[in-house]
């Protein structure tokens, strides 16, 4: 059975990477889907945020993932990558509330798909890219936010902005 793990990933945290590896041992394959989306400003670029999600699965010897970009619907991208389900992780009540509602748009859009939910470790619940991209831009250690085989390429990155 297959899945597609989609979100920014800007950038891919310890959280996401955590969430990757748990549906990796569950799923034949995971398609992670990086969003393209021209009116949303991301801090790194799509090539950039791809590179680093293929770089920490290379680190972690995870074989049965597959890195592409979508933009469009995701109901459309998991069935052009012949999915059956949609995995997204959950950390705090207000995931749940956005999380619900984005289900509901995508059963409604494609009642066959199935959307799964890994509840995130308490120990990385607190984790965003978002707070990621702000500790590195004060120059801030993101040891242990993110992946270490991607860490100073992030932290190099982040300082500069
Ligand atoms: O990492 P994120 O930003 O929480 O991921 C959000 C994502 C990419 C899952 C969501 O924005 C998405 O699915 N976008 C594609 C457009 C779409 O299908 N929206 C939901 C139905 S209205």
């Amino acid at each position: 059975m297959s899945v597609v793990y989609p979100g920014s990933f800007d950038p891919l945290t310890c959280g996401h990477m955590d969430i990757l590896k748990r549906g990796a041992a569950l799923y034949d394959r995971i398609f992670v889907g990086v969003l393209n989306n021209a009116q949303k400003r991301h801090a790194f670029s799509l090539d950039e945020r791809k590179s680093f999600v293929e770089l920490a699965c290379r680190a972690e010897g995870l074989q049965n993932v597959e890195v592409r970009a979508f933009d469009g619907l995701l109901v459309d991208f998991a069935q052009a990558c012949g999915a059956q389900a949609i995995l997204r992780g959950l950390r705090t009540p207000e995931d749940f509330t956005y999380e619900a509602q984005l289900c509901a748009a995508n059963r409604h859009l494609a009642p066959e798909l199935e959307t799964v939910y890994l509840i995130a470790k308490p120990a990385l619940a607190f984790l965003s890219s978002a707070l990621v991209r702000e500790i590195g831009s004060y120059n801030g250690t993101i040891d242990g936010l993110v992946p270490d085989a991607i860490k100073n390429t992030i932290a190099e990155r982040l300082s500069k902005r």
